[in-house]
């Protein structure tokens, strides 16, 4: 993998963006940035950020730009992801993604691979039933994938139209996606 390369991790609720870009960010030596992450650690904590987040959160909504943006603007800036990052939950809407391609030019970050997970609505909801986050009740995971299929999806395209997206087949064993999303990643 080129030292400047940068992962964003696409796939709906429960495809296993957080596993495999944990795995990933260990095994490449680089940060694993999990915007859901982030905001549940702001909410555990009760920061202005997590207080704001949290309704949001809890319905299955997306929170508003305007708390998202400048979070991930100085995540990335920082010293360890100089060479390299993993994104996991942003972008998540073309707006983010326009925000980003901006952010990345002004840093004069030559490369991304977008990977897609790809997992069936019926599997994501049986995996996020049993795991059983605050937001894992039926309810919202349905609206997480609706808010998916609305507002998200629509990046598939946005990044298929310049070729940096590979399709994964995220229905299988972790190890099996970890192999596919390497052998991606080393095209
Ligand atoms: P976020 O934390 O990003 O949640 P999500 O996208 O709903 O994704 P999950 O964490 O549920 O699933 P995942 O794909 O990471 O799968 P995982 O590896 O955990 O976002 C939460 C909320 O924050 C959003 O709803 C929104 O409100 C807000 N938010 C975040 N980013 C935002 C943004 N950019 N803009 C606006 N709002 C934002 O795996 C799931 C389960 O499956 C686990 O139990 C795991 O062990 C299991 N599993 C994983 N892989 C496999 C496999 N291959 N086989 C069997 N089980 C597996």
């Amino acid at each position: 993998m080129a030292n400047t390369t940068g992962l964003i991790f696409l796939g709906p609720p429960g495809a296993g963006k957080g596993t495999q870009a944990s795995l990933l960010a260990k095994f490449y030596s680089i940060p694993h940035i999990s915007t859901g992450e982030i905001l549940r650690g702001a909410i555990t904590e009760q920061t202005p950020l997590g207080q704001q987040a949290q309704s949001y959160m809890d319905k299955g909504e997306l929170v508003p730009d305007s708390l998202i943006l400048e979070l991930v603007k100085e995540r990335l800036g920082q010293p360890d992801a100089e060479k390299g990052w993993i994104l996991d939950g942003f972008p998540r809407t073309v707006p983010q993604a326009v925000f980003l391609d901006k952010l990345l030019e002004e840093q004069n970050h030559t490369s991304e691979r977008v990977l897609n997970l790809d997992v069936p609505d019926e599997v994501i909801l049986e995996r996020l039933l049993q795991r059983g986050r605050k937001d894992d009740t039926e309810e919202t995971i349905r609206r997480r994938l609706e808010v998916y299929r609305e507002q998200t999806a629509p990046l598939i395209e946005y990044y298929r139209d310049r070729g940096t997206l590979h399709y994964i087949d995220g229905n299988r064993s972790p190890e099996e996606v970890t192999e596919a999303l390497k052998a991606a990643i080393a095209l």
